[in-house]
């Protein structure tokens, strides 16, 4: 980890929403690898941080165990998930031969290790609250290790390349999610007006501004390594068809797990469409538009993931996130 900033200058005009839009400078546009603009200078990489959880709750939006939850469940899928990323990663990097897109992907690599390492902190502040994850952790172990590991589970006869590129498409369709979920928490002001704890709302918008900041990697790197034509475009398809059902299980099932090993909750609470859809409309939550437009956008042959959420806004909140500064600082000071 270096901590370096993104320089400035790689705001892409893409504001909130804005669909439709051609690559800007730097980035690569649908069908393949964009030439970048000499000198651009935009580059991703890893920023220290550094997060004092001694004062978080466990009920870090006030009064809002569901919507609590359900954000909590980004800390049981992101450490195995992110893990697992940069193990495919590694074993995909003999396969670029852009140097640009080399230099992206140990950035987006950088960066996805930071996050996993920074919401495992997060797993442990609940256990010491008696909130015990482990159980639910096991799963998830067996889907990233064995339905998702080295080798095609249960034997089946898919050729290494192939497996290979199939978990690339993986990646990237989780990339989607994780770039609208990014965008929509740098917007998500209900979480202040809710008294949201500061140090918890920190840490999820440094995460999204980071997913928004490195939002084309795994889309480039899977195109790159698996081809734009037709059978890759089927692919993308038949990745995002998987992975979006697979994900709201997840979601579902992670977060009833938690509602019912909440220590102060003592069972008295299930997880229910309705207390969800409640906290959704005080807009403490995405709504399912938010999130279920983000699939047919990204079965568009022409699609691009420059086109999601803004990078400026992502690039502004990491030059002012607490936590990135007081590791800089705390850095800065180390070395004088
Ligand atoms: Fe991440
Ligand atoms: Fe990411």
């Amino acid at each position: 980890m270096d901590g370096r900033a993104v320089p400035s200058g790689h705001g892409d005009g893409h504001e909130h929403g804005d669909q439709g839009g051609t690559a800007g400078a730097g980035e690569r546009p649908a069908g393949g690898i964009a030439e970048r603009e000499p000198g651009s200078g935009a580059r991703i990489a890893p920023r220290r941080v550094s997060f004092d959880w001694d004062g978080t709750p466990l009920h870090w939006i006030p009064g809002e165990p569901t919507a609590t939850h359900v954000v909590n469940v980004l800390h049981l899928l992101l450490p195995a998930g992110e893990r697992w990323f940069v193990k495919v990663f590694k074993e995909a990097l003999p396969l670029v031969t852009d140097p640009d897109l080399l230099r992206d992907v140990k950035g987006f690599m950088g960066q996805e290790a930071t996050h996993s390492t920074q919401h495992t902190y997060v797993l442990d502040h609940l256990a010491a609250q008696g909130l015990d994850t482990v159980p639910y952790l096991r799963r998830l172990d067996f889907l990233f290790d064995v339905l998702l590991g080295d080798k095609p589970p249960f034997r089946q006869p898919v050729p290494p390349r192939e497996w290979l590129r199939f978990r690339l498409a993986v990646i990237a369709a989780i990339e989607q999610f994780t770039a609208v979920l990014g965008d929509w928490v740098l917007g998500a002001d209900a979480l202040e007006e809710a008294e949201t704890d500061p140090v918890m709302l920190d840490l999820l918008r440094w995460h999204g501004a980071e997913e928004v900041e490195h939002r084309s990697v795994a889309f480039d790197m899977y195109q790159h390594c698996a081809g734009t034509g037709a059978t890759g475009y089927a692919r993308r398809l038949y990745a995002m068809a998987v992975v979006a059902p697979v994900m709201l299980w997840l979601w579902a099932s992670g977060t009833a797990y938690l509602l019912r090993h909440d220590p102060v909750l003592g069972r008295r609470l299930r997880y229910s469409l309705r207390e969800h859809n409640r906290a959704v409309a005080k807009g403490l939550l995405p709504t399912w538009g938010e999130l279920g437009r983000a699939i047919p956008r990204y079965m568009k042959r022409s699609y691009h993931p420059s086109q999601e959420g803004s990078l400026r806004r992502a690039v502004e909140y990491l030059a002012s996130s607490p936590a990135a500064r007081s590791a800089a600082g705390a850095f800065a000071r180390a070395t004088l």
